[in-house]
């Protein structure tokens, strides 16, 4: 029953629609006049932009800047350096492990030229590492002929020598001299202390500026056997 009343529903004129006649003169007029003033007024150029998307751009410029300042690491040039000390409070405090096989690979691409990759130096031109005396004892003698080179004539494991060895150190890291330091004193029959980088930043400190030691110089300061 329900059905047939729908059934007639549909045939009955709507309201507003046309009738069985089309639509009156009267409405065809009000129609077209709601038509009319639907329509968006002519307007020249753009749109404004939605004020709640001005918003979100300037949300995301301020989150960006935050996340900038905070994953930066103040923009500095050692960022990604993997042996420069980390600043970020979420890490923590950087502790430095005086590390052999970091120390091997830059004794190969620093010293071992001269040194040799066996520690053996070359005979009458340079000096052996292995068990030398100048390496083991006061880290101090070792940090300071790294940074600063020594040239002169002196007598090492009962050969003489008159070289000159560069300020190597003074392109390195503190770190990079620490490990090269740690490595060369436990390679080949040394074995003294490990070289932490804080003692290096010392040295270097207290050298300043200063030029090629004397052996005799170095000598004087660190005696050998201490
Ligand atoms: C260009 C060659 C050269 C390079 C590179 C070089 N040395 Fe030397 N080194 C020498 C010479 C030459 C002497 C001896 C200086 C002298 O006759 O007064 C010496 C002396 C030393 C001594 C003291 C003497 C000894 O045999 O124990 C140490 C320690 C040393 N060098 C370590 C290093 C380390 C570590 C490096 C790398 C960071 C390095 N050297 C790079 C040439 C070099």
């Amino acid at each position: 029953m329900n059905d047939r009343n729908r059934h007639s529903d549909r045939n009955r004129p709507r309201q507003g629609g046309p009738g069985p006649e089309g639509f009156s003169d009267g409405r065809l007029v009000e129609v077209h006049s709601h038509i009319a003033r639907d329509k968006q007024e002519p307007a020249q150029g753009f749109s404004m932009t939605p004020i709640f998307v001005v918003f979100l751009f300037c949300a995301f410029g301020f989150w960006a800047g935050l996340y900038l300042t905070r994953n930066s690491r103040g923009f500095s040039a050692s960022a990604f350096d993997l042996d420069a000390p980390v600043a970020s409070a979420s890490v923590g405090p950087a502790v430095f492990e005086p590390d052999a096989a970091k120390g091997e690979k830059l004794y190969l691409a620093n010293c071992a030229a001269c040194h040799q990759p066996t520690g053996m130096g070359l005979p009458g031109a340079f000096p052996p590492l292995a068990n030398s005396p100048w390496v083991a004892g006061d880290e101090k003698r070792i940090i300071k002929i790294i940074l600063v080179g020594m040239a002169g004539e002196v007598e090492i494991a009962g050969a003489k020598y008159n070289g000159n060895m560069p300020n190597v150190g003074a392109a390195l890291k503190d770190a990079q001299i620490a490990h090269i330091a740690t490595y060369v004193r436990s390679a080949w029959g040394n074995a003294a202390e490990p070289v932490m980088d804080v003692s290096v930043a010392e040295v270097r400190k207290a050298l300043g500026s200063r030029g090629q030691y004397s052996p005799k110089e170095i000598l004087e300061a660190h005696p050998l056997g201490k």
